[in-house]
C-alpha cells in the first residue's frame, strides 16, 4: 500500500530534469557518423500525373548525394506491383507511382551532406505534371459522402428512428468544425541507418515505437527484431505518431539508396500536408424531449473528410449512444473523399468532435427547456450504458458536477443569456461533459531488483508528454514501498518488452497493470528466496539478494484485462467549465475562468493527472477560439500553414485553469482503479466555451472557432 512516508503527493516528473535543462535528447538531436540530411519535394499540383521529374540543377548542386523519387527508387520488397493496400498503416506507398492524389504529397527527397544544402537543392527539384481536375471543398461535396468501409460503426439504432421529430420539445441543429493541425512544437521525421541490406537502427517520433517497427519490417519485409527503433522522448504527438507515415519511409527509402544515415525533419508547413489533422466535419444533432426535461429523442448524423486513397474513420457519434437516458438513439457517420493527405486522430480525436455538437446541443434545449444545464444533464443522468445494457464499472459524474458547479461559482450564472455584466464587457457561464472509452490492453514489462537496492522497469511504450515514467515509477513505489528516487523506467526501446503505442489515455492502465503485476512478482519471488534461507518473509530485499548471493532478481510477463471487461461499461468521464467575457464592440472573446473536474479513477500521479488536464484546457481554448486550418479550393493549398496564422492559444489566451478530481478508485478495470485521462481533458471543452458564449450574449455559435466575426455577425 501507498507509505506516505516515501511518497510525496507531488511527486516529480522523473524526466522533469532533463527536459527542462535540455539534456532529454529528442530523435532530431542524434549524430551518427556520416550522417546525410534529406529534404522533401511536395507535388504542386492537387491532382494528377507526374510526367517527368526534372532534377538536373539539383544533382548538380553542391553536396548532393541523390534525388530519390518514384523513377529510381531502390527495390521496396512490402511494395507489391498492382497492390494499393499492402503496407499495413501505410496506405499511400511513397515514391510507388507517378500518381498525386494532393497537394503537398512528397515526390522526391534530396540528400545532401549538409541541411542547407539539401534545403538548396531541393528548391531547383521541379515536377512535371498532367493536371486533372480535384475537390478539396468538404463543404461543397457533402452531397458526395459514403458510408465508411467499416459500415457496422457507421450505423446505429435503437427504439424509434428520429424520434426527436414528435417529441413535445425539439431542437435540430447544425455543427460544424474545421480542419485542425496538430502543431506539436517539435516537427517530424525521422533518422534512417541501414546496418545491412536487411537491418537497420532509426531514431524516430513516434507514439509507438512497436508500431514502427512493425511498419519499417513489413514495408521492407525484414524481420521485426532487425529493425531497432529508438524514441525516448516526443515533442508533442496530439495523435499525428500513432502511425508511421510515409515521410518517414520515404528517409528510410532514401538512407539505403544513398547507403548512408540520413535525418528528415519536415518542415512547418509540411506539418500540414505530410502528418495528418482533425477531419473537417458537418453533424446535425436532433433533440426531443418532454416538456418536463426528459429525453426521448436523439439523433446524430456525422459527416467527416478522408483522403480519396485510405478511409480514415473515428467515433464522432459514440458519446450520443450511451451518455444520457434516452430510449430512442440514432447516428450515423460518413465520409466525404478529397484530394488531401489523410487526417488522423488528434487530441480527444472524433470524440471531441462529436462532443462539440452533442452538447452545444444539450445546452440548446435546456435553453429552449428553461432549465439550468447541469440540471438538465442530470435529470437525463444513466446509472447503466443504454448502449451495451451493462452497468458502468465506476461513474461518479454527479459528484464531479457538483464539484466544478462549486469552484466556477456556477450560482452566479444567470439562466437569461445576455444579461450578467462586468463594466463593457458580457459574462457567461458554459459546462459541457466529457466522455471517453476507458481501456486496459496488453503490454509486457521487465523489471530488475538490483542488491544495490534500486529496481530497473523496462517496457517498450512512449511518452509523447503525459508523464508515463512518472506514472509507472509511483506505480511500482506503491507496490514495493521502494523510494521513488531508487526506481528507474526505460520506455522508448522497441527491444524492450512489447507495449501498445501511447494513445487512447489507455498507456497508465496498460502498461501501469504490467509494471504493477512485474512488481507484484518480483516481490513473491524475494519472499521465496528469504523463506529458503530462513529470513522472514518481510525482509529487505538487499538483504535477502546479499544472503543468497544473488545481483538481482529478474521478471518478465505480459499483463492484459479479464472478463470484468466484458460484464461492465468502462469510461473516463470529465465536465468542463468556463467563464467566459465578451465584448460586444470588437466580438473579442477572453475565456476568464476554467474548472475542469475528471472523474477518471484513482489518481496515480497528481502531479502529471494535472498537468494532463491543463493542457486539455488549453488545447480546447484553441479549438474554441482560434484554431482552423484553410484550404484555398482554387489550388488546394493550405494558406495557413504556420504559426503565425495558424492560431494556437498563448499563455494570454489562458486564465488560471482549477483542476478537481473526483479521485475514486474504479473497482474493475486495473490493480491501480485509474482509468485514462489524456482525451477527457479535451473532450468537450469546445462546447463548455461555445455554450458560455451563448450565456454571455445570446449567440449561439455553431461553427467553430468561435471568432470576433461570427460574434458580430
Ligand atoms: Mo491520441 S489522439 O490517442 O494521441
Amino acid at each position: 500500500m501507498r507509505d506516505k512516508n516515501l511518497l510525496r503527493e507531488d511527486t516529480d516528473r522523473v524526466d522533469g530534469f532533463d527536459k527542462v535543462t535540455g539534456r532529454a535528447k529528442y530523435f532530431a538531436e542524434y549524430e551518427l557518423p556520416g550522417l546525410t540530411y534529406g529534404v522533401l519535394v511536395p507535388a504542386t499540383i492537387t491532382k494528377g500525373v507526374i510526367t517527368g521529374i526534372d532534377s538536373k540543377a539539383a544533382e548538380r548542386a553542391p553536396g548532393v548525394l541523390a534525388v530519390v523519387s518514384h523513377l529510381n527508387r531502390p527495390v521496396v520488397a512490402g511494395y507489391e506491383p498492382g497492390k494499393d493496400q499492402g503496407v499495413p498503416n501505410s496506405s499511400l506507398k511513397i515514391f510507388y507511382t507517378d500518381q498525386v492524389a494532393y497537394n503537398g504529397q512528397p515526390i522526391a527527397m534530396v540528400v545532401a551532406d549538409t541541411y542547407e544544402r539539401a534545403v538548396y537543392a531541393a528548391s531547383l527539384v521541379k515536377g512535371i505534371y498532367t493536371k486533372e481536375a480535384f475537390e478539396t471543398d468538404f463543404e461543397k461535396n457533402l452531397d458526395k459522402a459514403k458510408w465508411p468501409k467499416n459500415a457496422a460503426a457507421a450505423s446505429y439504432s435503437r427504439g424509434t428512428v428520429d424520434a426527436y421529430k414528435t417529441a413535445e420539445v425539439q431542437i435540430a441543429s447544425e455543427y460544424i468544425l474545421p480542419i485542425e493541425t496538430h502543431n506539436p512544437m517539435e516537427l517530424h521525421g525521422i533518422i534512417a541507418n541501414w546496418h545491412t541490406a536487411d537491418r537497420i537502427t532509426v531514431y524516430a517520433k513516434t507514439q509507438g515505437v512497436k508500431a514502427t517497427q512493425g511498419t519499417i519490417a513489413s514495408t521492407f519485409k525484414i524481420p521485426l527484431t532487425n529493425v531497432q527503433v529508438n524514441s525516448e522522448f516526443v515533442g508533442g504527438g496530439f495523435g499525428m505518431a500513432l502511425r508511421t507515415w510515409p515521410l518517414e519511409i520515404a528517409a528510410v527509402i532514401a538512407a539505403k539508396h544513398v547507403s548512408k544515415p540520413v535525418k528528415l525533419v519536415i518542415t512547418r508547413d509540411q506539418m500540414f500536408t505530410m502528418a495528418g489533422h482533425r477531419p473537417h466535419a458537418f453533424q446535425k444533432v436532433g433533440l426531443g424531449a418532454t416538456k418536463d426535461g426528459q429525453l426521448t429523442g436523439i439523433t446524430h448524423e456525422a459527416f467527416g473528410h478522408t483522403a480519396t486513397y485510405e478511409d480514415f474513420t473515428e467515433n464522432v457519434v459514440s458519446m450520443s449512444k450511451f451518455m444520457y437516458n434516452s430510449a430512442n438513439v440514432n447516428t450515423s457517420y460518413k465520409l466525404v473523399p478529397l484530394n488531401v493527405g489523410v487526417p488522423i486522430w488528434m487530441r480527444g480525436p472524433g470524440e471531441a468532435t462529436g462532443a462539440f455538437a452533442l452538447e452545444s446541443a444539450m445546452d440548446e434545449m435546456a435553453h429552449s427547456l428553461n432549465m439550468d444545464p447541469i440540471d438538465f444533464r442530470v435529470k437525463n443522468y444513466t446509472e447503466t450504458d443504454p448502449e451495451k445494457n451493462r452497468p458502468y464499472s465506476s461513474k461518479n459524474l454527479k459528484e464531479a458536477y457538483q464539484m466544478g458547479a462549486e469552484k466556477i461559482g456556477w450560482s452566479k450564472r444567470n439562466n437569461t443569456p445576455g444579461t450578467n455584466k462586468d463594466g463593457n464587457w458580457l459574462v457567461g457561464y458554459g459546462m459541457s461533459t466529457g466522455v471517453f472509452n476507458a481501456s486496459r490492453g496488453r503490454a509486457s514489462a521487465k523489471g530488475i531488483l538490483k542488491s544495490d537496492g534500486t529496481l530497473l522497469l523496462q517496457s517498450a511504450a512512449s511518452d509523447i508528454g503525459p508523464g508515463t515514467g512518472t506514472g509507472m515509477v509511483q506505480i511500482a513505489h506503491e507496490v514495493l514501498g521502494i523510494p521513488v528516487s531508487q526506481i528507474t523506467f526505460e520506455l522508448g526501446d522497441s527491444s524492450f518488452p512489447t507495449a501498445p503505442s501511447q494513445g487512447g489515455s489507455a498507456t497508465l492502465s496498460t502498461v501501469g497493470s504490467a509494471v504493477s503485476d512485474v512488481c507484484n512478482a518480483l516481490k513473491n519471488k524475494i519472499a521465496e528466496l528469504a523463506t529458503g534461507v530462513g529470513l522472514p518473509v518481510s525482509a529487505k530485499f538487499q538483504e535477502v539478494l546479499q544472503k543468497t548471493n544473488l545481483p538481482s532478481v529478474e521478471v518478465t510477463l505480459e499483463s492484459k484485462g479479464g472478463e470484468e471487461q466484458k460484464k461492465y461499461s468502462m469510461y473516463s468521464f470529465s465536465i468542463h467549465f468556463v467563464q467566459v467575457k465578451v465584448n460586444p464592440l470588437t466580438g473579442v472573446v477572453k475565456v476568464s475562468k476554467i474548472v475542469s473536474v475528471g472523474d477518471s479513477g484513482r489518481i496515480v500521479s497528481p502531479k502529471t493527472a494535472r498537468s494532463q488536464m491543463v493542457g486539455g484546457a488549453v488545447g480546447g481554448v484553441g479549438m474554441a477560439l482560434t484554431e482552423e486550418a484553410v484550404i484555398d479550393h482554387r489550388f488546394g493549398r493550405y494558406v495557413n500553414n504556420n504559426f503565425a496564422d495558424y492560431h494556437v492559444p498563448v499563455n494570454a489566451d489562458i486564465p488560471e485553469i482549477e483542476v478537481v478530481f473526483v479521485n475514486k478508485p474504479d473497482p474493475y478495470i486495473n490493480p491501480m482503479g485509474a482509468k485514462g485521462m489524456g482525451e477527457i481533458a479535451l473532450i468537450g471543452f469546445s462546447a463548455a466555451v461555445a455554450n458560455a458564449v451563448f450565456n454571455a450574449t445570446g449567440k449561439r455559435i455553431r461553427t467553430l472557432p468561435i471568432t470576433p466575426d461570427k460574434i458580430l455577425a
